[in-house]
C-alpha cells in the first residue's frame, strides 16, 4: 500500500467528534452551525458583497472603485483604486479608544527579560523607526530585507516599512549567508535590518556576521541597520562606518510622528520566499488591501478574539504564520499579542507552560511537530504549571495525527479548549480551511470546513469532483498571492494551469460524508520537515554544486517527530571515496547553502541512482527503499541491480 492510501485509510477510520462546550459557544463570535452555514452561503453567493462589507470595517483613505477586477485573471486585483495603509490600520485606528493604553505586544526574551508595548507606545516606536528609514533614503517601493531574531524590533520593522510603503522581505534567522544573498539579489534590496545577535538555547546566533558575509556580494545594499540585542556590551560584530548604523542611535531624537503613506490597495506589502518544485525559491508577493482584509477577518473568527485575550502564536515572524498571525492579523483586531524569543526547551522543557502560566495566555497556536516533541518530553512538564487560562488551541503547518491531537486536547486543553486545525499556505496569505471554535464539531486530524468566502473542492487530475484527490480552490480570495517576484509566468504555471480558473495548492486531500476536508500532504516534490517547506529539487541542485558529487536524488519520508524528513541519495564522481566524513561534509554543505533546518536526516551513497530507461530518477523506488517497504515494480528500471544494492546499503546504515 502506498503512503497516500495508508493515510486515507487512517483518516477514514477516525470517527471521534468533539463539540465545543456550551460556555465557549455562548460567548463565541460564531456560535452555531446554522450561523456558520448561513453566513458561509451568503459569502459564496454574494462573494464580492461579503468582502466589501468586511473591508469597510477597516480604514481606507479613499474607497475602492470595484471590489474585484478579473480582467487579467489570474492576475486578480482586489479593492481596485482603494487607498489605505496597513500600519495605520494596525496602530492609528486603535488610538481613539481604550485600546490606546492596552498592551499590543508583550515580549519575553530567552533569558527572561521582558518588554511590553501598549498600542500607543508601539505606534511611537514604529513612527520613529519609519522616520529613521526615511532619513536613510528609503522610499516607497524600495525593498528592505529583515534578518532579525524574535524581538519587538522585528514587528516594529515590518510595521515601519509598511508605514512608508517600503516592501519588506523577512528572511528567517535560521537561513545561511548564501540564502540571504540570493534573496537580496532576487529583489535588489537596498537595506538589511539585522541585530548583533539573538539568543537560541543559551547560545548567541551571530546574525550581523552572517549578514556581513551575505552582503559581500550585494551591490544593491546601501545600508545595514543593527539592533543591539545584548543588554550591556554588544555581541562581537563589525560596524562599517557609513554603511552600518546602530538602531538605537538612528532613532535617537527622531520624531515619533510619521504620517502613514497613502498606498494603493494593490501596492506590494511584502515578499516572502518559499520553496517550490524547482531549484530556485519563489518570492511570493502579497499586496496591501486584500491581505489586510483577509488576515483581519480570519484572525477575528478563527481565534474568536476578544478584547481580554492574551494571544500567543509560537511561529517565527520569518514565516508566513508570523506575518499574518503574530503581526498583522492580531494588531488589526486590537489584540494583545505575546511574543517569545527563544527555544521551547530552554532552560528546561517546561518553558512554554511556564510562560502560559506567567502571562495567563488564553489562546495558543503552535505546530504538530512541536506538539509531538512536547508529547515525547512527557506530561510532567505541562502538569507542573497552571494552564487554566487557556481557552482555545490551534495548530498549523501539517496534518496533525489523531494521537497528537488527543494529547493536545487532554493534557494542554484539559478537554475544555477547542482545537482549530488551520490549513493554509504562504501563498494563501491567511487561513483557508479551518474549524470555527464556537461551532464546528471537531474530528481529530481534519482541518474541517472552508472559511467564509472560500470555495474548496477535492478533484481529480482532470478537475472532476472526487472523494480522494487533489485540493483545489475555485474562487479568488482577497488574501491570495498576487504573483512571484520577477516571474509572472511561473505564477501562472505553478498555481493556475492545472485546471481552468482553479487555484492548485499542491496538496492531496479527501472529503468525507460530512464535507470535512482531510489534508493528505504535498503531491509535488515539496517536503514538509517540522512544518518547514523544503523543495527537493533545491537540495539536489545544491548537492551537485559540490565538487565531489555526480548526481543526487532527495526524497521525503515519514518521521515520528518531524512529520517528514529528508534522505539524500548521492552518487559520487569517479575516484571519490564514500566515507562518513564525506557524508558529514555534505550535510554541512546544505547547512551552509540553505540553513541547518534543511539538512537531510541521512545521506546514502550509491554508485548509481535507479533510473528509468529514459533516464528519469525513480523517486518512488527510493522512497520505498527508505521507508523499508517492499519494492514496487522495477520492470522499467534500466539496471535492476542498482536497487538491490541500494536497499542493502540503506539497511546497513
Ligand atoms: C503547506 C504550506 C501556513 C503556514 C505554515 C506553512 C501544509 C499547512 C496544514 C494543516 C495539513 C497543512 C500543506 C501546505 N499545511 N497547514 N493544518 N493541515 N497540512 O506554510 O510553508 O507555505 O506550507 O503546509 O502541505 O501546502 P507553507
Amino acid at each position: 500500500m502506498d503512503q497516500k492510501s495508508k493515510k486515507i485509510e487512517t483518516v477514514l477510520s477516525e470517527n471521534r467528534m468533539f463539540k465545543p462546550s456550551e460556555s465557549f459557544q455562548a460567548k463565541a463570535h460564531i456560535s452555531s452551525m446554522q450561523e456558520y452555514e448561513s453566513l458561509y452561503k451568503k459569502s459564496i453567493k454574494d462573494n464580492l458583497g461579503f468582502w466589501e462589507s468586511i473591508a469597510s470595517e477597516l480604514t481606507w483613505f479613499k474607497k475602492w472603485d470595484s471590489v474585484l477586477d478579473e480582467n487579467q485573471a489570474p492576475f486578480y486585483k482586489w479593492f481596485v483604486n482603494g487607498k489605505t495603509n496597513i500600519s495605520y490600520n494596525c496602530l492609528d485606528r486603535h488610538l481613539d479608544d481604550a485600546t490606546r493604553n492596552k498592551a499590543a505586544l508583550i515580549w519575553e526574551g530567552e533569558l527572561g527579560d521582558q518588554r511590553t508595548l501598549t498600542y500607543n507606545q508601539l505606534f511611537r516606536e514604529v513612527n520613529r523607526f519609519a522616520n529613521a528609514l526615511k532619513n536613510l533614503g528609503i522610499q516607497r517601493g524600495d525593498r528592505v530585507a529583515i534578518y532579525l531574531p524574535m524581538i519587538p524590533e522585528l514587528a516594529i520593522s515590518l510595521l515601519a516599512c509598511a508605514r512608508i510603503g517600503a516592501i519588506h522581505s523577512v528572511i528567517f534567522a535560521g537561513f545561511s549567508s548564501e540564502s540571504i544573498r540570493d534573496r537580496i539579489h532576487d529583489c535588489e534590496a537596498k537595506l538589511v535590518i539585522t541585530s548583533d545577535g539573538g539568543w537560541r538555547k543559551g547560545n548567541i546566533l551571530p546574525l550581523k556576521n552572517i549578514v556581513d558575509e551575505a552582503v559581500k556580494d550585494c551591490p544593491s545594499i546601501k545600508h545595514i541597520i543593527v539592533v543591539k540585542r545584548s543588554h550591556s556590551d554588544p555581541f562581537p560584530c563589525h560596524i562599517k562606518e557609513g554603511r552600518d548604523h546602530w538602531y538605537h542611535r538612528l532613532i535617537d531624537g527622531v520624531s515619533g510622528e510619521c504620517q502613514a503613506e497613502e498606498m494603493d490597495s494593490e501596492d506590494m506589502l511584502f515578499l516572502l520566499y518559499t520553496s517550490g518544485t524547482t531549484g530556485k525559491p519563489k518570492g511570493v508577493i502579497h499586496t496591501i488591501g486584500g491581505y489586510m482584509t483577509y488576515t483581519y477577518l480570519t484572525t477575528k473568527y478563527v481565534f474568536d478574539l476578544k478584547p481580554e485575550d492574551i494571544y500567543w502564536c509560537t511561529a517565527d515572524i520569518g514565516w508566513i504564520t508570523g506575518h499574518s498571525y503574530i503581526v498583522y492579523g492580531p494588531l488589526l483586531n486590537g489584540a494583545t499579542v505575546f511574543m517569545y524569543e527563544g527555544a521551547p526547551n530552554y532552560p528546561d522543557k517546561g518553558r512554554l507552560w511556564k510562560i502560559i502560566e506567567d502571562y495567563s495566555i488564553s489562546i495558543f497556536y503552535t505546530a504538530p511537530t512541536a506538539i509531538r516533541a512536547f508529547m515525547k518530553w512527557g506530561d510532567n512538564w505541562p502538569n507542573k504549571y497552571n494552564l487554566s487560562s487557556l481557552r482555545l488551541l490551534g495548530t498549523v503547518g501539517e496534518s496533525i495525527n489523531p494521537e497528537a491531537w488527543m494529547w493536545y486536547h487532554q493534557i494542554i486543553g484539559k478537554e475544555k479548549c477547542p482545537i482549530v486545525d488551520t490549513w493554509w499556505q504562504t501563498e494563501t496569505g491567511g487561513i483557508m480551511i479551518t474549524p470555527l471554535p464556537g461551532c464546528t464539531p471537531l474530528k481529530p486530524g481534519s482541518a474541517t470546513l472552508p472559511f467564509f468566502g472560500i470555495e474548496a473542492e477535492v478533484v481529480s487530475e482532470e478537475g472532476k469532483d472526487t472523494e480522494a484527490g487533489i485540493l483545489a480552490i475555485s474562487k479568488p480570495w482577497p488574501g491570495m498571492l498576487r504573483g512571484i517576484y520577477g516571474d509572472s509566468e511561473r505564477y501562472k504555471e505553478t498555481y493556475w494551469s492545472k485546471w481552468p480558473n482553479k487555484y492548485f495548492p499542491g496538496d492531496g486531500a479527501k472529503k468525507d460524508k460530512d464535507g470535512y476536508f482531510w489534508i493528505l500532504g504535498r503531491i509535488d516534490d515539496v517536503v514538509n520537515v517540522s512544518g518547514h517547506r523544503i523543495g527537493t529539487a533545491e537540495l539536489e541542485s545544491i548537492f551537485v554544486e559540490h565538487k565531489k558529487v555526480a548526481e543526487s536524488a532527495v526524497i521525503g519520508i515519514d518521521h515520528d517527530l518531524k512529520g517528514q524528513c529528508l534522505i539524500g541519495f548521492i552518487s559520487l564522481k569517479d575516484s571519490v571515496k564514500a566515507t562518513d566524513d564525506l557524508a558529514s561534509e555534505l550535510k554541512d554543505w546544505i547547512g551552509k547553502k540553505i540553513g541547518r533546518f534543511a539538512i537531510p536526516e541521512k545521506i546514502i551513497f550509491s554508485q548509481d541512482l535507479p533510473k528509468t530507461r529514459s533516464g528519469k530518477i525513480m523517486r518512488r523506488l527510493l522512497r520505498d527503499i527508505a521507508s523499508g517497504r517492499t519494492l514496487g515494480s522495477v520492470t522499467t528500471l534500466a539496471d535492476a541491480g542498482v536497487v538491490e544494492q541500494l536497499k542493502v546499503k540503506y539497511e546497513e546504515d
